[in-house]
This record gives C-alpha cells, sequence and structure tokens, in this order.
C-alpha cells in the first residue's frame, strides 16, 4: 500500500490527523484534570474556612462568661463561674458537634477540630473516609492566616484525598483549627468518560479524514500514472501518445509538458524514419545507373567506342553525384551533432563576390544565362567563416543556375545596413508556389520532383544554407513570383 502514491499520501493524513487527535486529547485531558482539581480544592478550601468561622463564632459566643473574670483573679472567678462554665462549655461543644456533624455530611469528608499542638479536640461522626487506616494530617499543612489544601495520592488505598485546614478559636479562645478530610474522585474515571467521547469523535474524524485523503491522494495520483502508463506505452515504441490535460495544477503541468514532449518524439520519429527513407532512396537511383552501366562495360554490351565513353560517363557523373550526396549529409550529421565549429576571421565582401563571379561565369555562359555581380563600391568587410559563407552562396547560386535555365538572369549583390551585411541572390526563374515557400528550407524537399531529379538535386541544398547561416548568426529569407523570378536574401552581422 505504502509503495504507491495514494498509499503513502493516504498513510500520511491519517498518520497527522492521529497524532494531532492524540496530542489534542492529551492536552485537553490534562488542563481538565487541572481545572477540576484546582476549582475541587478551592471550593473545599472556602467551604472549610466557613465553618470554622462558624465555629470561632460559637466559642466566642461563650468565651465572654469565661473570660471576662478571669483575668483580675482566677480563684474567685473560677470558684464562682465554675458550673456555668462547664455548662456553656459543653453548650458550646455540643452546637460545635452539631455543625461539624452537619457539615461533614454536606462536604462528605471527615472533619476534625485540632488543638495547636496537632491533637484531635473534636470528630465529626459519620462513617470513616478511609476505612480502617489511620490517615495522618500531612506536616505543615496548618496556617493561621487561612485555609490550606492539600492533595495526597494513597497508592496503597489507590485513592486521592484532600487535606483541607482553616484557623479557628477553641472553646478557651485559644488558637485551633478545623481540618477536612475528603475522599475525592481521581481525576482518571472522569477523564476516562471523556477519553471515551474525544475517541469516538477522534474515529469520526479519521474516517473522514481517510474518504478525503483518499479521494485527494486519487486526484493527484491518477493523472501521474495517465503520464506513466502513457509514457511506458512510448518506451513501448508506441509515439502517438496523448494524456488528458485537466485543471491548472501541477499535474496538469505535467501532462502538458508530457504531450509536449510526446508530440516532439512523435516529430522526431517521423522526421528520422523519414530521412532513412529519403537517403535510401536518394543512394539507390545513383547506385543503379552505376551497377548497370558497370555490368553492360563487363559483359561488353557497349561494343562501340562511343558507347563505353559513354557509360564510363554516366558512372563518373553518378558517382560525383552520390559523393556530393555523401558530402551533404555528412555536413548535415555534424550540425546536427553540434560539431560545426564557426572559424571567424575579417572576410571582404568585395573579393568574395569576385571569387564567385569568376567562379560561376563560365557556367552561367555554358547554359545560356546571364550572370551580374553587383558589388559594393568599396570594401565590405564581415567579421564571419568564410568557407561557410562561400558554401551557402555557391548552394543559392547553383539553384538559381539550374532553376532559371536559357535567357534568364541572375543576379548577384550584397550591401551594408544597420551592422548587417545583406546578400541577394535574385534570378528571373519560373519562381516557386507560395505554398512552397515555408517547405523548401526542409530537408529533400523538392518543389518539383521530376525537374529537380533531372538537374541534380537532392533537396538538401536549402537546408544546409539554412542551417549554416543560423551558425553564423544570420536569417536567410526567400521572395519569389511564379512565372517570374526568386530572390533569396542572406542577413549577416558585420562583427
Ligand atoms: N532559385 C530557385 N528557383 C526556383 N526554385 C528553387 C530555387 N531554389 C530552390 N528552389 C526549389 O527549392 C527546392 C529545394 O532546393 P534545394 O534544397 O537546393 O534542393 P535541390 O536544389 O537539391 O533540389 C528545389 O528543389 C526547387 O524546387
Ligand atoms: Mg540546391
Amino acid at each position: 500500500m505504502f509503495k504507491t502514491l495514494r498509499g503513502r499520501i493516504t498513510a500520511t493524513y491519517f498518520l497527522v490527523v492521529l497524532i494531532s487527535l492524540l496530542l489534542a486529547s492529551l492536552f485537553f485531558l490534562f488542563f481538565l484534570g487541572r481545572y477540576i482539581r484546582t476549582s475541587d480544592r478551592e471550593d473545599l478550601g472556602r467551604q472549610v474556612d466557613a465553618v470554622a468561622r462558624d465555629i470561632k463564632q460559637v466559642n466566642r459566643q461563650f468565651l465572654p462568661a469565661v473570660s471576662g473574670q478571669s483575668a483580675p483573679s482566677k480563684l474567685p472567678g473560677q470558684a464562682q463561674s465554675a458550673p456555668s462554665e462547664q455548662n456553656t462549655e459543653v453548650q458550646a461543644r455540643k452546637l460545635i458537634g452539631n455543625i461539624m456533624n452537619t457539615e461533614a455530611e454536606v462536604l462528605e469528608a471527615k472533619l476534625l477540630l485540632v488543638g495547636p499542638t496537632g491533637q484531635v479536640v473534636e470528630e465529626s461522626a459519620g462513617k470513616p473516609v478511609f476505612g480502617n487506616r489511620v490517615i495522618q494530617l500531612p506536616e505543615g499543612i496548618f496556617s493561621e492566616t487561612g485555609p490550606v489544601v492539600v492533595e495526597r495520592y494513597f497508592p496503597g488505598l489507590r485513592k486521592d484525598y484532600l487535606f483541607a485546614t482553616a484557623p479557628t478559636a477553641l472553646a478557651k479562645g485559644q488558637l485551633g483549627y478545623l481540618a477536612a478530610i475528603k475522599n475525592i474522585e481521581p481525576v482518571r474515571p472522569v477523564a476516562g468518560s471523556l477519553v471515551a467521547y474525544v475517541a469516538l469523535a477522534g474515529l469520526i474524524a479519521l474516517a473522514l479524514t481517510m474518504a478525503l485523503a483518499f479521494y485527494l491522494s486519487s486526484a493527484i495520483s491518477r493523472p501521474v500514472r495517465e503520464v506513466t502508463e502513457a509514457a511506458q506505452r512510448m518506451a513501448a515504441g508506441d509515439y502517438d501518445q496523448e494524456v488528458e490535460v485537466r485543471g491548472s495544477d501541477e499535474t496538469a503541468e505535467l501532462a502538458h509538458d508530457f504531450n509536449v514532449m510526446s508530440e516532439r518524439v512523435r516529430t522526431a520519429y517521423e522526421l528520422q524514419r523519414d530521412f532513412v527513407g529519403n537517403v535510401s532512396h536518394e543512394l539507390r537511383t545513383p547506385l543503379t545507373s552505376i551497377e548497370g552501366f558497370s555490368q553492360a562495360l563487363l559483359d561488353g554490351v557497349s561494343r562501340s567506342p562511343e558507347e563505353q565513353r559513354r557509360s564510363l560517363e554516366i558512372i563518373n557523373q553518378e558517382s560525383k553525384r552520390l559523393n556530393r550526396l555523401l558530402g551533404d549529409l555528412l555536413l548535415l550529421s555534424q550540425i546536427d551533432a553540434g560539431e560545426l565549429t564557426a572559424e571567424k576571421e575579417p572576410v571582404d565582401l568585395v573579393d568574395m563576390l569576385r571569387k564567385l563571379e569568376s567562379m560561376y561565369s563560365g557556367r552561367a555562359e555554358s547554359m545560356g544565362v546571364t550572370l551580374r555581380v553587383d558589388a559594393p563600391g568599396r570594401p565590405l568587410s564581415l567579421f564571419t567563416d568564410s568557407d561557410r559563407l562561400e558554401r551557402i552562396l555557391t548552394n543559392l547560386l547553383d539553384n538559381a543556375l539550374k532553376y532559371t535555365g536559357e535567357g534568364g538572369t541572375v543576379a548577384l549583390s550584397a550591401a551594408a545596413q544597420d551592422g548587417f551585411a545583406r546578400i541577394s541572390v535574385a534570378d528571373t526563374g519560373p519562381g516557386i508556389p507560395p505554398e512552397q515557400l515555408p517547405l523548401i528550407f526542409e530537408r529533400f524537399h523538392r518543389v518539383d520532383r521530376s525537374r529537380a531529379k533531372k538537374l541534380g538535386g537532392s533537396g538538401l541544398g536549402l537546408s544546409i544554407c539554412k542551417e549554416l547561416v543560423e551558425t553564423l548568426g544570420g536569417t536567410i529569407r526567400v521572395q519569389s513570383l511564379v512565372g517570374q523570378g526568386t530572390t533569396f536574401t542572406v542577413t549577416l552581422p558585420v562583427g
């Protein structure tokens, strides 16, 4: 269960709620216990104090008869008042005994009247609160200034006792104490019944939490699981994967990113598949020719020297074509692998244009094409890779000458503008249909396949141009009108 995201989230929720509940209940019970105890103690203290005052009052009432004459002369006073003094004292004790008995019943406690030295003077009736055991009043429990309450737990009896004392006056006016011993309910049973309620509430809370956690974790784990399954199918070779994007949270982002990735993988896979197909196709045509004509030579089918020469020419031509194709493929693979490093140096565009002019003028003439080169009047220096720039421009010039045909014009020109150099190759050829314009820079794409093939094109020239221009930090654009001509413009940074 804990292996899955859902299991872990649910378990975490469960633990968090359980721990908080336990902590909350513990604190609650602890403070409740303290509260109950404190109020018990305060109540008993107050009550004992009140009874102690009553007893004091009673003793005071009967006191004047005793103390009024005792000060001047003890013997005559004693003799005179002996019977009444005894009377009053008996009355007082009786009254006090009654009070103590009544109050003991009310307080459910044992009440003791204690003399200054701790001896018990009077004791309330009622059943002893502590069985047969004698419980001593704890040390230091008496205070002249007010009630004192202490609590003791007697492990042998398994009982809690509250001891409360309050100062009072004894029969002869001397200081005494009223003490109460009360067996109190331990807090635990009270707490116990509360624990049951807390536990019940806790169980309900836990059940609700589990349901919520289960729902929440499902909401989280479902998209994750969907993406995982889609990724597994992709790993197994099925690249056509798309997962549903719900909402806008992190899992939605994951699903969206997965879709973007799978789209890219699919495109890359299709490109690669097409590429391999295209390459094989391009290799097959020249190889078939070479095989056929060399076989003819071997078999002696080509008899006349002209025929033999013709066969050899074709073999030579096709080998060159294969070589060019492989050169292009190698270059593209280097570009793809990022292995092509630009070796930049100052290049004068005027020189470059003149060089190209001398390279192409012969061929243009033989094809019946007018080649015009408009070089700037003064040197135009570029800091760039000259081999690469030459490759770009020869590709464009090759195309222009190839597709323009007899009677047309090809113009090569360059100009500087705003820190950029613009080099254009314009022709008066057939032009390219607008819907084809975005495609011509793709690998192996040819507008008119049979025509391009006849002219010896493989459809890699412009894609190489574009990649090379980009490695030099520039851009390439094309403008074309069918029937009027095409212009390719390369823009490169001067620095
Ligand atoms: N100057 C041009 N005039 C007309 N069409 C062109 C021109 N340059 C390129 N194209 C079209 O763009 C296609 C792609 O060009 P390119 O990548 O150089 O391939 P290739 O020259 O090997 O056919 C060509 O097949 C051709 O149809
Ligand atoms: Mg080309």
